[in-house]
């Protein structure tokens, strides 16, 4: 499917955006190993999360959606073997986190997931859950999915990330509850913390302490749960606002997790004008307002510690940088390269299909600012490369056109008709 975005002059408005996709990941998978009733309000219903339920359900997890509200009837830690192997389509998270709880289980299963998923590093799980006693096999050239994992009895580690992510952090932690002894990850780099705020508000003691997060064998019990709204969802509608001069829009319960607001920071520093709210916590994780005016934007520098505070938003910052007066720099963001696709590449791509100047660099990008013109660029299927050039419609001198467009839907199913609401033509 093709979505065409034209021009704009500002953006204007007031709403909310779904659910958070991390903490909707972490809200059913950690109820699913609390006893009780785990009861989910503003769970995000988009492919990556309704993949997580899925595979949940084939764990023998039963879960509900009463249409307000996603019911996770935890059964405790323990699952049932699925009958086939699991699909985690397109979502690294689902198949991350759900390894380290699968390397504590008592059965074996396998987990695999979309083409794209399938050619994204899983070492980096494999070799720290090996460390704890899984039994772990990378299928695809040893590096990547199906992944075979039989569980069986775990040994706490201490494990310093070779990567910043959070995603390996998470898969860590939740084999630490299955260990016997203590389980500690250290991030050289802080990344998103909503599996220790989840762990937490679900009962389990985790420790935390500048820069390692300690966990060991817990019991936790279900609860209630509101997720926040997803700030890398906002991000678009954010940057595209920031982008026009006379522009204001405001996004409510949005999740404010200082992890994950260094959009909010690099908007700033582009010139933006941008002010926060916070109204209260969900479960351990601050919620509030944003609100931002557009203003001539100037080009910033993005790297180091704020790379993982803002790894999911590069891609839309990097059209926005195209409208900032002289370069924006990125660095520090390697990572960026194994995402849904290699975004530093496919970024470098559709700027170029639209004109613009840019330089590929190995761990980064220079984006030059100077106006896109109209075109057609490919989103190879990546959902937030897909989103970030539907923005670059609204900026350039031309219509955009967006291929593979439906992939979208695995993390913001609305978003055009979204877009289409706070857009003064
Ligand atoms: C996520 C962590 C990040 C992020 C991804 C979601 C998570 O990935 O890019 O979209 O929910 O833990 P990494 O852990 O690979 O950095």
């Amino acid at each position: 499917m093709d979505i065409t975005v034209s021009p704009v002059r500002n953006i204007q408005g007031r709403l909310q955006v779904p659910g958070d996709k991390s903490i909707s990941h972490r809200a059913a998978l950690i109820g699913a190993l609390a006893r009780g009733d785990t009861l989910i309000d503003n769970f995000l219903r988009a492919e990556d999360c309704l993949h997580t339920l899925s595979c949940l359900r084939a764990l023998g997890v039963a879960i509900e959606d009463d249409g307000s509200r996603v019911i996770v009837h935890g059964t405790g830690p323990h699952w049932r073997a699925p009958a086939s192997p699991l699909d985690a389509g397109n979502s690294g998270t689902t198949m991350r986190l759900l390894a380290g709880i699968l390397a504590g289980q008592s059965f074996e299963a396998e987990l695999t997931g979309d083409a794209s998923l399938r050619s994204r590093p899983m070492d980096r799980i494999v070799e720290p859950l090996s460390q704890m006693g899984a039994r772990i096999a990378a299928l695809g050239d040893g590096r990547f999915p199906p992944l075979r994992i039989t569980g069986g009895p775990l040994r706490g580690i201490s494990y310093t990330l070779p990567v910043a992510s959070a995603q390996v952090k998470s898969a860590v932690l939740l084999a630490g509850l299955f260990a016997r002894g203590e389980t500690t990850v250290v991030e050289p780099n802080p990344t998103r913390d909503h599996t220790e705020r989840m762990l937490a508000a679900l009962g389990a003691p985790v420790r935390r302490d500048d820069g390692r997060v300690s966990i060991g064998a817990a019991a936790l019990r279900g609860r209630e749960i509101r997720v926040p709204g997803d700030m890398s969802s906002a991000a678009f509608l954010l940057a595209a606002a920031a982008a026009r001069p006379g522009s204001e829009l405001t996004v409510e319960d949005v999740g404010l997790n200082p992890t994950r607001t260094g959009v909010l920071d690099v908007l700033r520093a582009f010139g933006a004008v941008v002010d926060v709210r916070l109204s209260g916590e969900h479960n351990g994780e601050p919620v509030g307002a944003v609100t931002i005016r557009g203003h001539p934007l100037r080009g910033v520098r993005i790297g180091g510690r704020l790379i993982p505070r803002v790894i999911d938003e590069l891609p839309v910052l990097c059209v926005l940088a195209t409208i900032a007066e002289g370069e924006t720099v990125i660095s520090d963001a390697a990572e960026l390269r194994v995402k849904e696709s290699d975004r530093i590449a496919v970024i470098a791509r559709g700027l170029r299909a639209l004109r613009g100047e840019v330089k590929e660099h190995a761990d980064g990008l220079t984006v030059y600012g100077s106006p896109l013109h109209g075109g057609r660029v490919a989103s190879t299927g990546d959902h937030r490369i897909a989103m970030a050039f539907a923005v670059a419609g609204l900026l350039a001198q031309g219509p955009v056109t967006v291929g593979e467009a439906e992939c979208i839907a695995v993390s913001f199913p609305e978003f055009v008709d979204v877009l289409r609401s706070v857009t003064v033509a």
